[in-house]
């Protein structure tokens, strides 16, 4: 499939059979995670935390996501492969646009941004020229520091029209879903509802979006320092690091 045909697949799975999107950063995780069915691959700037040990994802750059999408891309993918434009990478339509090619061309089918009304030019810039965007509302980590800390949004009405609002401009401008993160459940449902393109929650509670997204180190728990309060680890990897390190030092060093 080409990307516009995944995109095209992933906008169509509104109403119907819930997405599963996970971040991956490397080869190895892309390629476990495509063989399990996972729909959708993200390279998200997140990789500054939990990669890079970066206090946040403001840090990250171009050739950080450059870098890392590379590696996903060579795992070829069957599931949609998307990137993120990091800060500071995409203030016009037309840097928007330059960063998204370049994306593209280490190996991403689609690329997201944080925010609505404000990125409503650059995701048409972006669309027009034959490349899938989504959008992502609600908490956006990239203004971490402006808002001083991450913080549960879409709790009083001028919040809830503040995103449908953004998110009714990214659906005009073209966008194929949107992540929602860190809206509370009842918004994060009831504009779920009413939208006509896909939202993908994270730290949105159960089932009140179209699909769900999660951090791979989130989920398996390979990240022990900071979990946030909505993760669900499936697994806990940390432990068994420590546990296979610990043979090995008794086997080599005794
Ligand atoms: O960077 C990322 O991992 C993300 C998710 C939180 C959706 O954007």
């Amino acid at each position: 499939m080409t990307a516009l045909q995944k995109a095209e697949a992933l906008r169509a799975r509104k109403g119907g059979r819930p997405i599963a999107a996970l971040t991956a950063y490397d080869y190895p995780t892309a390629r476990l995670l495509d063989e399990a069915g996972v729909d959708v691959l993200l390279v998200g700037d997140s990789l500054g935390m939990v990669v890079l040990g970066f206090p946040d994802t403001t840090h990250v750059t171009l050739d950080h996501m450059l870098h890392h999408i590379a590696a996903v891309a060579r795992a070829k993918p069957k599931a949609l492969l998307l990137g993120d434009l990091p800060i500071h990478s995409y203030e016009t339509p037309q840097q928007a646009l330059e960063t998204a090619r370049k994306l593209v061309a280490a190996g991403a089918e689609a690329v997201k941004l944080e925010g609505g009304i404000r990125q409503a030019e650059k995701v048409r810039a972006i669309t027009a020229a034959g490349i899938p965007v989504i959008g992502h509302l609600g908490m956006l980590p990239q203004r971490v520091l402006e808002e001083g800390g991450y913080r549960k949004k879409g709790k009083t009405p001028e919040q809830i029209e503040f995103i449908r609002e953004g998110a009714l401009a990214l659906i005009d401008a073209g966008v194929s879903a949107i992540v929602f993160e860190s809206i509370i459940p009842e918004t994060a449902r009831l504009l779920s509802e009413s939208l006509s393109v896909p939202t993908i929650g994270i730290g949105c509670g159960d089932h009140t979006c179209d699909g769900e997204v999660a951090v791979i180190t989130d989920l398996l728990g390979s990240f022990p320092w900071f979990v946030p309060p909505f993760a669900k680890p499936e697994a806990d990897i940390a432990q068994i690091i420590r546990e296979a390190i610990a043979r090995y030092l008794a086997r080599v060093s005794g």
